[in-house]
């Protein structure tokens, strides 16, 4: 390992300790890497500002920043255990490079605003990333909710046959639902766009960093301003980015159990692609929809992150290294839930349904509830309709379709109103075009 940042004279590291406290760590900054290097150049720029360094020296360090940026995408600058985390690899490397100018870098600056900072940035961009695969699913099933909107579909409560449905309310209840997403991640995007950086160990340092500049240079809609907040918010905004994306991930497990289940030979609705679904290696006639199964068990990965990190922030105020640890839960919880999602839009786009099993088991006692309020609609109190509806003789010479086009509360299968939602999608997608 380099020289650790903090290494006093005569107090030797023990390997072991040392593993323990930066094992991983090293490994989880891969992910963080380029934002503490975009974060860094726009501390160097505050440093400048202050006269602290001289232009020529900006200039150098960002050159040098950038430089170092570029290694590391093409995989020539290595984060590994050689470091002790990031921090000290870009601490090391415009040291190496530039010498005293390097060893400026750091002034009024501490790991924990600029691991702050670099994993707000990280945050944000995967948000950015979660509403877009969420208006996208949103607008799949949209476009199949209109063109879908009349083909029947058994409705089930309790997993029992409830009354006749329509893939028009199917889809449109997954767009209706990755809107709402759409718009989370967006909404906690925006919550949790506020800037870190300047904020030091917690409690600010004494010299009068510009840090609006800052925020404004980074993309931050605004200051975090108490310096002891910042290190308070650790944990807390990683907590509402995993809350936006598994209101996305929690649908996917709805919807990928429907699709399990109407897969199935019972059900018969729907085929899968063929590239959804693998072979068993033992028997020859299966093919199992197992990416949608991975799909439904992402959750478990978002719902873990979550609880890791509410059980690591129970702390109190100030920097803690327990914090490191919400690293790997972010990490793991949005690569899951990320993973998830970025697969549905394709596989929604090529569905088959087979829509004649679809009608073929729709039973007469789907029409029960439609007879009694037809009958309560016409002046029978509804308890008497209730009752008489219950004999099956009264539900017969009855179409699907007639059924559905006469279900016209709002948002029934009569009168769905796609175009409110449409108005909802087009609204979500100028605020995501802004955020480019
Ligand atoms: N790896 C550390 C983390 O993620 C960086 C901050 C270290 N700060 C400290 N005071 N030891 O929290």
């Amino acid at each position: 390992m380099t020289a650790l940042l903090w290494q006093k004279p005569g107090v030797s590291v023990d390997a072991e300790i040392q593993t323990f406290l930066a094992g991983d760590d090293v490994l989880l900054d891969r992910e963080l890497m380029r934002y503490d290097i975009r974060a860094s150049k726009s501390q160097a720029q505050s440093l400048q500002e202050l006269g602290i360094l001289t232009d020529h020296e900006l200039a150098d360090i960002d050159a040098a920043l950038t430089d170092l940026d570029a290694a590391f995408v093409a995989g020539e600058f290595i984060l590994d255990a050689r470091y002790e985390d990031m921090h000290s690899a870009i601490e090391s490397y415009l040291t190496e490079r530039l010498g005293d100018t390097g060893r400026k870098i750091h002034t009024g600056r501490s790991r924990n605003d600029q691991v702050l900072v670099a994993s707000r940035l990280w945050l944000r961009d995967r948000l950015q990333q979660t509403a877009r695969i969420a208006i996208e699913i949103a607008e799949v099933a949209l476009r199949r909710a209109e063109s879908e909107a009349m083909q029947p579909i058994a409705g089930f409560t309790h997993l029992q046959r409830a009354m006749v449905s329509s893939l028009g309310m199917w889809w449109g209840a997954w767009a209706e639902g990755f809107i709402d997403n759409t718009q989370r991640a967006l909404d906690t995007l925006q919550w949790i766009n506020s800037n870190p950086l300047g904020s030091a160990s917690g409690y600010g340092v004494n010299v009068r960093f510009d840090r609006d500049a800052a925020s404004e240079r980074l993309g931050f809609n605004r200051t975090q301003l108490i310096a002891t907040y910042a290190q308070l918010s650790r944990g807390k905004f990683e907590l509402a980015a995993l809350d936006a994306l598994g209101a996305s991930v929690l649908d996917l497990r709805r919807l990928a159990w429907d699709l399990s289940l109407f897969a199935s030979h019972e059900y018969g609705y729907v085929k899968l692609p063929a590239q959804y679904t693998t072979g068993s290696s033992l028997m020859p006639n299966k093919r199992n929809p197992d990416v949608i199964e991975l799909m439904r068990a992402s959750y478990a990965a978002v719902a873990a992150a979550r609880v890791e990190i509410e059980q690591t922030v129970s702390l109190p105020s100030g920097y803690h290294r327990d914090l490191q640890f919400t690293k790997g839960s972010i990490s793991h919880g949005f690569g899951r839930g990320l993973g998830a999602l970025a697969l549905v839009p394709d596989l929604l786009r090529n569905l088959e349904w087979n829509g004649e099993r679809m009608v073929e088991v729709l039973d007469d006692g789907l029409y029960a509830t439609d007879v009694a309020m037809e009958m309560a609609a016409a002046g029978t109190p509804f308890r008497d309709a209730y009752k008489a509806a219950a004999d099956p003789s009264t539900w017969s010479g009855r179409t699907p379709e007639a059924s559905l086009s006469a279900r016209v509360s709002p948002g029934g299968a009569g009168n769905l109103q796609l175009e409110t939602l449409q108005a909802r999608l087009d609204n979500l997608a100028e605020q995501l075009a802004r955020l480019d």
